[in-house]
């Protein structure tokens, strides 16, 4: 199995190749190819990355840095839509203002915890940005089984959740991937 696995792997470098011959991969495409983590393709780390602009002449700690700074600004975002739906949403619905109010908090308390994350990659403490980032990856479950039984509401949310998880997932594996190969 283990030897099938990296022949698998051989003959996907090998066919790659060719493609990195002509032009020195960017610190970014490296990272995004060596994420390698089943749940993350170079499609999907690219999809978010390519966002920051800066993301394309950092080493690999400022992509860190980046990846975190990403995952906090969509939470900021995402929090200040959920803001507007409880202000839209009438108070008399009092279960659909109590899962909107779970989740704004989710979504509002771990913005400084993404901030710091990225503090701390920025400082080289890899290990201390990885748990943040590993509590960060809970928010979009816990926001959705707060909602679960608001079926109007859920979809809504999931919506957010699912993006988050992306984009909180890339900035982890990326985070865990410095501390691994490259951290202290
Ligand atoms: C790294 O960050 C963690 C979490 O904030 C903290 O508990 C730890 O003391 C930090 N380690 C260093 C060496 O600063
Ligand atoms: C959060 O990021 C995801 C993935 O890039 C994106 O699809 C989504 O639109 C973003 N959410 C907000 C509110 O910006």
């Amino acid at each position: 199995m283990e030897i099938s696995l990296f022949s698998f792997f051989s003959v996907i470098l090998l066919s790659s190749y060719p493609f990195s011959i002509s032009a020195t991969p960017s610190n970014l495409d490296q990272l995004c190819n060596l994420l390698g983590a089943s749940y993350i393709s170079p499609q999907l780390c690219h999809s978010i990355m390519d966002s920051d602009p800066r993301s394309f002449t950092a080493d690999l700690n400022g992509l860190g840095i980046i990846a975190s700074n990403i995952a906090a600004r969509n939470a900021t975002m995402i929090a200040a839509d959920i803001q507007l739906l409880l202000l839209n949403s009438s108070s008399s619905d009092i279960n659909r203002e109590k899962v909107l109010k779970t989740c704004l908090k989710l979504y509002t308390d771990v913005v400084p915890m993404l901030n710091s994350a990225a503090k701390s990659i920025k400082v080289k403490n890899y290990s201390g940005a990885e748990t943040m980032l590993n509590v960060a990856t809970k928010v979009p479950a816990n926001c959705d089984n707060a909602a679960i039984e608001e079926t109007s509401l859920w979809s809504l949310l999931n919506h957010y959740d699912a993006g988050f998880t992306y984009v909180v997932y890339v900035a982890h594996a990326i985070a865990a991937y410095i501390e691994r190969y490259a951290g202290n």
